[in-house]
């Protein structure tokens, strides 16, 4: 009778280990699951563009004339602008290439301060190799937002926007810090986006 009620004991025991396994396993393999791949995921790095004027970027198209008393900021209405710059990982022309910057623009104030821009970006950072488009309105005054329309490869569907101002001026090449913030689907609710 002893030994009988023993057995019955480690059999119940073992029923209740086998049915709690598969459930607990399933468990512990979400929980790792959700540590591994966060729900929300995004991107955020800097890279330098250097723009050389009659090297790495040509007016093809004049804008208007007869805009005398322009001040250097200012580039004549309906100037059309064409660049391939590189994107660098420090503001040193020297430092390692991350992506190369194509696009165009186009003098759209009247006042010459201001521009659309269309633009290509080829990056290869933080194990991420792709393009992303952006279009936006260039401020000669002050630093430009640029939306992320979308991209390819390791970025496709990314959104998000570019922040972009010049950090040195000194002729002829003009470099720019250019700040991403690139968001995958499923997008995080805007308030919870941070810098
Ligand atoms: C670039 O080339 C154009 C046409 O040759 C010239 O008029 C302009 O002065 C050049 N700009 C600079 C900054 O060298
Ligand atoms: C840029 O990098 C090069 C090579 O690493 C170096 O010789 C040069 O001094 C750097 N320039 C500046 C302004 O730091």
């Amino acid at each position: 009778m002893v030994f009988a009620l023993q057995h019955y004991d480690t059999l119940a025991i073992l029923l209740l280990v086998l049915a709690l396994m598969p459930f607990e396993g399933n468990c512990s393999s979400q929980n790792h699951h959700r540590e591994r791949r966060p729900l929300h995921k995004s991107l955020h790095f800097t890279l330098f563009q250097h723009a050389t004027i009659n090297r790495t970027g040509y007016v093809i198209v004049n804008g208007m004339k007869g805009e005398e008393g322009m001040s250097e900021k200012t580039i004549p209405f309906g100037t059309l602008y064409v660049f391939q710059d590189p994107l660098t990982a420090k503001a040193n022309r020297s430092s390692k290439q991350r992506g190369t910057a194509e696009g165009t623009s186009i003098t759209s104030g009247l006042d010459g301060l201001s521009s659309i821009l269309v633009a290509k970006l080829t990056l290869r950072v933080k194990n991420h190799k792709g393009s992303i488009s952006i279009v936006g309105g260039i401020n000669n005054l002050d630093r430009s937002d640029y939306p992320v329309v979308g991209g390819t490869e390791d970025f496709l569907f990314v959104h998000g926007y570019v922040t972009s101002f010049p950090i040195d001026l000194k002729s002829p090449t003009v470099v720019y810090k250019n700040e991403f913030h690139l968001y995958w689907p499923p997008y995080p609710p805007l308030a919870s986006l941070k810098n």
